[in-house]
């Protein structure tokens, strides 16, 4: 186990940090930040100076807080949870868990009957301690030219108002709000208002087609959905209104009927004059909103309150509504964001993810303005105007901290250092990466060229389930390995385990899941406690089961390998292999879909998917198209597949399953590790479709 003292002198004898002895090794280069080990797994060391000053500052500080936090939970939390403002103390049993699916059913909470208000929290708190005038968000819009700021204060006040106007049209505590907007200002606004009046926000990507969003709404039965008219992405205009307008229509003909759309007037896109407009329904934002009272009363609600409901993929079709409560969540974002990220005032923070996914929401929104930092809340796209945007932004807003996803990382890398070497980037002093594991020389990238050899890379690893940093590097306090998220953190307890859910010790590779459970966990799927129970509990009784295989060294650090179910990662996005197929079959010339992940140089997964016409239709390229359509019509357009591979048939077993373990080797081009096709219903399937390769 991690606590273990092994861990602490292999550390040391490695290290020759402040902590340690004196001595020198070749890990000194590394430690000046002259030259990178070039060995994939030689750890990278965070200098002298940054553990000096970190938060977290030797393995032996970490040590000590984790282990009194897996001995102690309720007192290590409560301890963290004092410095919120509570308007009433929880239950001093502080949490309740029960993870065990045997034991009866899956029920966790923290700091049970205790009130407070996450918005509260957020921006109040820090307007009466005196720290009103400083900057919460720093908005950047898509031409570097467009910009815009708020203060805590002023923050308050747009919350306030949006809020104010809510309650008048009759959006009471626990009613579901759809928050379907772009990266602007108003996005996070949107979240707090809700928050602020006990609503529950259910913000949907602005890039999911029409389809998902009416999918979305019709589930959670929202009062009134937020929206913008439009948003430009590059040089790409976007028409926000007319996806709403065409979901709500969808909703309205399966008996789901909203009755109001309060539309944003976003100037840098367009102006007001060509959106469609349904008088009755349709409100413009900036006529009403800004006509309500600044100043709007906390709704307090409990602990286990609901905050959010977002949508994620799993591996059937229909999409879970992973449900947040109040209480855990916000003591999990903020302790998360302010150590992983070795947080301090000053700190300007820039995190590229959309609010549209979990990132945007525990790590744009909630757990930096909990901490009252700085955030950057950017519209663009990172490639626009040119790959050297994000190091114009770093260095217009002195950026300290910057958090972004491998995918990202890549793609700028093959620009070229000379987008990143003409900025100075001298403010930078910690780097994040999320949502795929970061293959080592896109994390040395990472490290040597836009951290210029001295910013630590914290490479979080953790899932919209988990809310907050499960496995993740504490910046000043270890060293890490490039391509792993290296240790839990405080209150995490992870476990490899075998097929049977045995837990599988020390070295060794298994399904990673968690015991014990920690305050940011979701509670339930949204109106499918049984589908919580049988996807995240079932499969290892005793356990949450993350849906990911991993791996642990000698030093006990983990190595993430990707998921084992049939959900796939593009570009950090997770996206269902069986939505996929879904969207393909219902194409009336489809019979038939798998979908499996490849590799992909940029995106890390890109999409493959084996197809099998209608008898008697014919392969064509017009048809290629129209499917790759009908996916981004269905679902958005970061689905749609990279490859269509006709297939005359699919490989299945005598009883009709397919065996994706052959089409993930055919889709990979490794033709000679099929293994073996005798218990294939029909074995020339596979001569067929390997004919049919790159044709
Ligand atoms: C899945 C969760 C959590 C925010 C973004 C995605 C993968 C995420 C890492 C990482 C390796 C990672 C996992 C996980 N993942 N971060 N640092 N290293 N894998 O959230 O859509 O809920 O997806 O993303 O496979 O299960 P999500």
């Amino acid at each position: 186990s991690i606590a273990s003292s092994d861990f602490l002198r292999h550390v040391e004898s490695m290290a020759q940090l402040p902590y340690g002895a004196g001595k020198m090794s070749h890990l000194n280069a590394v430690i000046l930040g002259e030259a990178l080990a070039t060995e994939e797994n030689d750890p990278v060391f965070p200098s002298p100076d940054f553990s000096a000053q970190a938060l977290i500052s030797s393995p032996q500080q970490y040590m000590n807080m984790y282990k009194r936090s897996v001995e102690d939970p309720a007192g290590f939390w409560s301890d963290i949870a004092s410095s919120f403002y509570w308007k009433k103390k929880w239950n001093p049993m502080v949490y309740l868990e029960n993870l065990d699916v045997k034991k009866g059913t899956i029920k966790i909470e923290w700091f049970k009957e205790g009130t407070t208000n996450i918005c509260y929290n957020a921006l109040d708190r820090h307007i009466e301690a005196g720290r009103g005038d400083k900057i919460a968000i720093y908005w950047e819009g898509n031409e570097p030219d467009q910009d815009g700021k708020l203060t805590y204060t002023e923050l308050l006040a747009k919350v306030c108002q949006l809020a104010n106007y809510l309650k008048h049209v009759g959006v009471r505590k626990g009613d579901a709000v759809i928050i379907y907007l772009p990266m602007l200002m108003e996005l996070p606004i949107a979240m707090l208002a809700c928050a602020r009046i006990g609503a529950v926000h259910s913000v949907v990507f602005a890039g999911f087609s029409a389809d998902s969003l009416a999918q979305r709404i019709m589930d959670c039965k929202p009062k009134i959905v937020l929206t913008c008219n439009a948003v430009c992405r590059g040089s790409k205009v976007i028409l926000l209104k007319d996806i709403v307008d065409s979901a709500l229509v969808e909703c309205t003909k399966n008996g789901c009927s909203v009755g109001l759309c309060l539309t944003f007037e976003n100037q840098s896109a367009l102006s007001r004059g060509a959106t469609k407009w349904q008088d009755g329904r349709d409100v413009w934002w900036q006529n009403v909103v800004e006509k309500f009272p600044n100043k709007c009363e906390v709704e307090w609600v409990d602990s286990e309150d609901p905050l959010f409901l977002l949508y994620t993929s799993g591996s059937t079709g229909k999409p879970k509504g992973v449900l947040h409560t109040t209480g855990g969540y916000m003591v999990y974002t903020a302790t998360t964001f302010k150590y992983a990220f070795d947080y301090k005032a000053p700190d300007i923070y820039w995190c590229t993810a959309d609010c549209g996914w979990i990132t945007g929401h525990s790590y744009v929104t909630y757990g930096p303005l909990l901490n009252g930092a700085t955030v950057i809340v950017f519209e663009g796209a990172p490639n626009h105007p040119s790959p050297g945007r994000c190091w114009d932004i770093v260095d217009k807003y002195k950026v300290t901290i910057f958090y972004t996803a491998p995918t990202l990382v890549r793609s700028l890398m093959r620009e070229g250092n000379e987008f990143v070497t003409r900025y100075s980037r001298k403010s930078l002093r910690v780097l994040g990466s999320v949502g795929e594991p970061i293959n080592p020389s896109a994390w040395r990238w990472f490290y040597n060229v836009v951290g210029n050899g001295q910013c630590p890379i914290s490479d979080t690893w953790w899932q919209t389930e988990t809310g907050g940093f499960m496995i993740t590097p504490l910046p000043g306090a270890w060293p890490q390995k490039p391509g792993s998220a290296t240790l839990p953190f405080f209150g995490v307890e992870p476990v490899l385990v075998d097929e049977k859910g045995v837990e599988i010790d020390g070295e060794c590779s298994g399904y990673l899941c968690i015991k014990k459970s920690w305050p940011g966990a979701f509670r339930t799927l949204y109106g499918d406690h049984e589908r919580y129970e049988t996807t995240y509990f079932k499969p290892f009784p005793g356990y949450y089961f993350s849906g990911d295989g991993c791996s642990r060294d000698k030093d006990g650090y983990y190595w993430l390998t990707g998921r084992v179910d049939d959900v796939i990662n593009v570009s950090g996005h997770r996206i269902g292999t069986a939505e996929v197929e879904s969207a393909l079959v219902s194409h009336p010339h489809c019979a038939e879909a798998a979908v499996v992940g490849v590799e992909h140089e940029v995106k890390g997964q890109g999409i493959y998917a084996f197809v099998t016409l209608v008898e008697g239709v014919p392969y064509s390229e017009e048809l290629r198209k129209c499917l790759i359509l009908t996916v981004r019509n269905q679902i958005g357009a970061f689905a749609a597949p990279d490859k269509i591979h006709w297939a005359p048939g699919l490989p299945k077993t005598r009883s009709g399953k397919i065996m994706r373990r052959i089409l993930r080797k055919i889709a990979a081009r490794q033709l000679d590790e099929l293994g073996d096709t005798s218990t294939l219903a029909d074995p020339s399937v596979v001569e067929q479709l390997i004919a049919l390769t790159d044709k």
